[in-house]
């Protein structure tokens, strides 16, 4: 289809149009041993803070009458760090440079499953969109992934998504959040074969109901199984991992 010198020159587009969108997510070093703890603890916080921000505009993505939604990256990543000052009393730019820069490819990769359903979500005359906040945290770690050694899953022992499926820590550690005497909302970090893995557990809210809550057995909005759980039960938790040094 293209002649040769034109073949070259659609291919150093492609590579500049690549290159300046994964630049962002550059590969990232071990992390030190003296900040794990907070950057497990602050990466959960902002995965948290992220599918919030998904669910206080879920009924604005899955608004059948509106086109352009302004659900924007840009608009994401304000919200979001909104909402990490309020569960952690910070703002990005008070934490210390290794901190920082982990967080900002967390909201990169956030911004980047934003971005990528920008068509799903401003699409007019469809109401129910799958795009939630499951989906919104699992495509999130998928991308982070993918481009750095920061592995986030939202992981929990009753998966609906085989990718969400909890390792063997995983479940250890679930199985201690589960405990009656276990304190409600607190993390659970450990350093384990080179890596700091940090686990922040979610609990059931009103919200959730109408997919994970009763009947048990019945078809939620998305095609899945309701699980039957209910207010204040332990659903899963965020799951991260990195290695350090
Ligand atoms: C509109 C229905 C819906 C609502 C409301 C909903 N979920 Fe889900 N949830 C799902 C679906 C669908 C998945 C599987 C998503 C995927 O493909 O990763 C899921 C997955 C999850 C997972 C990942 C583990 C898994 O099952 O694979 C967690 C954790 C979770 N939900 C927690 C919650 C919490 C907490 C709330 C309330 C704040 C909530 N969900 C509200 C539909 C829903």
């Amino acid at each position: 289809m293209f002649n040769a010198p034109m073949k070259g020159i659609s291919l150093i587009f492609l590579a500049i149009f690549f290159s300046s969108i994964l630049t962002p997510l550059a590969f990232s070093e071990p992390i030190p041993k003296k900040d794990a703890q907070l950057i497990g603890e602050y990466t959960a916080a902002m995965i948290v803070a992220g599918r919030g921000v998904v669910a206080r505009n879920q009924d604005l993505i899955n608004d059948p009458t509106k086109g352009d939604k302004g659900f924007t990256p840009d608009f994401v990543q304000t919200q979001m760090l909104k909402d990490f000052k309020k569960i952690t009393g910070k703002d990005l730019s008070e934490l210390s440079p290794p901190v920082q820069q982990v967080l900002k490819q967390v909201i990169n990769a956030a911004k980047m499953s934003v971005q990528m359903n920008q068509q799903r979500i401003n699409k007019p005359g469809v109401g129910f969109k799958m795009y939630i906040p499951a989906v919104f945290g699992r495509e999130t770690g998928q991308i982070l992934k993918a481009r750095t050694n920061i592995n986030i899953k939202q992981t929990t022992f009753k998966y609906r998504n085989a990718y969400n499926q909890p390792d063997s820590f995983e479940k250890q550690i679930l199985k201690k959040f589960k405990a009656p005497d276990y304190p409600k909302g607190k993390g659970y970090g450990e350093f384990i074969n080179g890596r700091y893995r940090y686990m922040r557990p979610i609990y059931i809210k009103k919200a959730c109901l109408k997919c994970h809550g009763s009947p048990k057995g019945a078809k939620d909005i998305s095609g899945h199984i309701k699980e039957g759980y209910k207010e204040g039960d332990l659903r899963g938790a965020i799951s991260v991992s990195f290695p350090v040094h």
